[in-house]
């Protein structure tokens, strides 16, 4: 097999706190490995477009601490046919490029698994995301930032709850999952979380509330924005409705959470597997995911990661049960 001597890496989809450090470190890495390292800015649009440039070590200097993407990033409606992905393919061979690092989420993955088959093009995957909806890892990048960001907001939304004896309901990101919504709300003491993968929430939700009503009087509700069986505005008009004279806000958070200085676990992560996606190029690892797994790195399928679908923790839903 032959030496891999020039790579490339990009971000796509979504942008994560972290991405930045997974950058720095598959270019420092990859340097250090003897490799020409190339970044591809905007995502699958700039690949398509011919935006790849080299990048050299103080290209990444001082960026392990910011969040955003210095690559920029993009979700590409033509890397989603046959002929984008034929453009992106020559632009890359044009270049002498021979490996491609992909940083996103599932979505990228879906692109960058229907790439590498159909071009027959060595391709590693990073998990970034804050919504942790990834299978085959523990963990995606930017994922711990966004729980803390959360937090922080709750618990400033908690202050006011309590001063004004009122009901919040807070919507997180999570557009089909809810580690966001789940976590997150545990670790704030929320006194109700509902997440799309869990049915029956809100009948539960207003039993509990029914119950509170009396005993306490101001509560956070968390609530994850892929949540199905009614919208935050349903819901607190319900809750209204059943405890009459209560006071119901609704936050929603929105971006703030996918932005923002990403945390240490997130940038010792993030350059972990910026290190090992390299390292799987030069080893001839190709279209896999890395992942992390119980705390070590492991290399999944890229067609697993997207076939297959993350379960939500249950011991975690216990404590919610538990808890509140
Ligand atoms: O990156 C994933 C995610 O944060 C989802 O949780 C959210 O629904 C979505 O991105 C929002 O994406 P956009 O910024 O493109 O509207």
């Amino acid at each position: 097999m032959n030496e891999i001597k020039r790579i490339a890496v990009l971000t796509s989809g979504g942008d994560a706190p972290g991405m930045n450090a997974a950058i720095r470190a598959v270019v420092r890495s990859g340097i250090s490995r003897g490799l020409e390292v190339f970044g591809v800015i905007r995502g699958y649009e700039g690949l398509i477009g011919n935006e790849i440039k080299q990048l050299l070590s103080a290209d990444v200097s001082n960026i392990i601490q910011t969040g955003g993407t210095i690559l920029k990033t993009a979700r590409s409606e033509e890397f989603m046919t046959a002929a984008g992905r034929l453009k992106a393919f020559e632009n890359l061979k044009n270049q002498d490029i021979e490996g491609l690092i992909v940083i996103g989420g599932d979505g990228s993955f879906a692109g960058a698994s229907q790439f590498a088959i159909e071009h027959n093009f060595p391709v590693v995957g990073i998990p970034g995301t804050i919504d942790n909806d990834l299978y085959g890892t523990d963990y995606t990048i930017g994922y711990d930032t966004a729980l803390n960001t959360v937090v922080d907001a709750v618990d400033k939304i908690r202050d006011t709850a309590s001063s004004h004896n009122r009901i919040f309901f807070v919507e997180v990101m999570g557009r089909e999952a809810g580690f966001i919504a789940l976590r997150s709300g545990i670790a704030s003491g929320a006194e109700a979380i509902l997440i799309p993968e869990v049915e029956g929430q809100l009948k539960k939700l207003m039993k509990t509330m029914a119950g509170r009503g009396k005993i306490k009087k101001s509560s956070i509700i968390i609530v994850a924005e892929g949540e199905r069986e009614a919208s935050i505005w349903e819901m607190a008009d319900l809750v209204r409705k059943e405890i009459p004279g209560s006071d119901i806000r609704v936050s929603i958070l929105g971006h703030i959470q996918r932005g923002g200085r990403p945390t240490a676990y997130d940038r010792v992560s993030a350059s972990r597997m910026g290190i090992a996606a390299t390292e799987a190029l030069i080893s001839h690892q190709y279209n896999v995911m890395i992942g992390l797994v119980n705390n070590k790195i492991s290399l999944v399928p890229l067609s697993q990661t997207i076939k297959m679908h993350k379960e939500v923790n249950r011991d975690l839903l216990a404590i919610v049960d538990l808890l509140t």
